[in-house]
């Protein structure tokens, strides 16, 4: 098995609104994510974001645990409403201040800064130009992203533009990232989040030739539910709605035809600019990022199936159903974690080689991992020894797919530290280190290092080699 890259950057990685609490400390604005607990589509009996894991005043600390674990990468996200304060564009300089210290800290400790700029938590003064449905949303985005070049520019070279557009557009009510007002379809949000994107793209060639810059969606091989030929192209059709379309626009340009013909056949139609078709056409990314957590498998659709669906609550991950494409079923060939997600780490080989072969970009993980109940013992440890399982079968796929030719920049498995999953709670938890709170109970919020902390720090000390 051949080594991974000498530089490789070994990390973890965060979202804002998860990890940092402090809603309404350091001159924030409203968020859409703040107030998602009050909406009646949010699950009952799980905590909301609002103080999430305090880092927001622990970052210093969470930041010397990072280290002690030889992170050579952290992948975090900024927060929009931290750092501009209304549809003026007038900055927060409290918001800049505490990503430049967690920036400045990162480096003091040899720890690569991977920025996502937009991870769920839109403003909510976006609302007042139209909000997602509008396509003044990405000139509102632009000024942000310059605002973020401008003062993070020269010492973050790893920029992510949008976390998983394609889940934002595709699962959107769920993760709680459409607002109740919004009126367009998801196929026009999603085009103006990606004009969003190749915005900041095409900014950032222009201000910081030398950084590197890359989307990151949620990309995941698909399964066909049977050898049935209808079964077969559900699948084709899933691999382009939820994977290649969202990579296809912005690494070569412009919408598939697959994609024209799919809106054809649902009658819709997405409203481009010829100034959008000239921006799109000229964003290309250095590198490709993407969080894989499970493969997917799916079967034909009928119409009634399709009018049923609407009725139940389904999951990002696991249910999704689309007319004229397809429906997610489960995979009888997977083990599942106690959340319910499949466990496919051959399946994340296929993807890195089918996304490697499709783009010939070099790629960087910057989510996997495993939602669990940890168990906090009376003497303090946590034995996630699943986690653990869970991550040399992972680390293994892409050591092998790495063999195959691959080329890989890094690993940032979710999460570095305990945080609030989107829609599950404090419980389902996600970090090498544990976060010492409940749901309602925010207790002490001591850090203490799960027995995987252990684990990756000395895979991280060889390099991947032990794996
Ligand atoms: C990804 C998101 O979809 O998966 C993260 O980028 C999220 O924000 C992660 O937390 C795990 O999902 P969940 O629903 O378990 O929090």
């Amino acid at each position: 098995m051949s080594k991974f890259p000498k530089n490789f950057l070994w990390g973890a990685s965060t979202s804002a609104y998860q990890v940092e609490g402090a809603i309404n400390q350091g001159g924030k604005v409203p968020s859409i994510m703040d107030r998602f607990d009050e909406r009646e589509s949010y699950p009952k009996g799980i905590t909301g974001f609002k103080v999430a894991s305090d880092h927001y005043n622990h970052w210093k600390e969470d930041v010397a645990m990072m280290a002690e674990m030889g992170f050579k990468s952290y992948r975090f996200s900024i927060s929009w409403p931290r750092i501009i304060k209304n549809t003026k564009g007038d900055i927060n300089k409290e918001g800049i201040k505490f990503y430049s210290d967690l920036i400045d800290e990162l480096l003091k400790n040899k720890i690569e800064p991977v920025v996502t700029m937009l991870h769920f938590d839109t403003p909510d003064f976006i609302e007042e130009i139209g909000g997602l449905d509008s396509h003044n949303f990405s000139k509102l985005f632009e000024h942000y992203s310059k605002v973020l070049f401008e003062n993070f520019g020269s010492r973050v070279k790893w920029w992510l533009t949008i976390n998983e557009l394609n889940m934002f557009a595709l699962a959107g009510q769920i993760i709680g990232v459409i607002s109740e007002k919004s009126k367009a379809t998801k196929w026009q949000i999603m085009h103006n989040l990606n004009v969003a994107q190749a915005r900041a793209i095409r900014l950032c060639r222009k201000m910081l030739p030398e950084v590197k810059i890359g989307p990151a969606p949620n990309i995941s091989s698909v399964y066909p539910a049977s050898s049935k030929p209808e079964d077969y192209q559900a699948k084709l059709n899933f691999d382009q709605i939820r994977n290649w379309v969202f990579l296809d626009i912005v690494c070569r340009g412009e919408y598939s035809n697959w994609f024209k013909n799919f809106l054809k056949s649902i009658n819709q139609e997405i409203e481009i600019t010829n100034e959008e078709k000239e921006i799109l056409k000229n964003s290309k990314p250095d590198f490709i990022a993407f969080n894989y957590y499970s493969t997917m498998t799916v079967a034909d659709v009928t119409v009634e199936e399709y009018k049923k669906s609407l009725e139940s609550k389904s999951d990002q991950q696991m249910g999704m159903i689309i007319p004229g494409v397809g429906k997610a079923v489960k995979n009888p060939n997977l083990d599942k974690t106690q959340f319910g997600w499949e466990i496919d780490p051959l399946g994340f080989k296929n993807t890195l080689k089918d996304v490697w072969d499709r783009y010939q970009l070099p790629i960087m993980i910057t989510e996997n991992g495993i939602g669990s109940k940890d168990v906090l013992t009376n003497d303090e440890k946590i034995h996630d020894d699943y986690r653990i399982e869970y991550y040399q079968k992972h680390i293994s796929s892409m050591a092998s797919a790495i063999n195959d030719g691959v080329e890989m920049i890094g690993y940032m498995p979710w999460s570095a530290i305990d945080l609030v999953s989107t829609h599950e709670g404090i419980s389902k938890r996600y970090g090498f280190v544990y976060v010492n709170r409940d749901e309602f109970d925010e207790k002490d919020m001591k850090r203490i290092r799960k027995d995987s902390f252990f684990w990756y720090q000395e895979l991280i000390k060889n390099n991947g080699e032990n794996i």
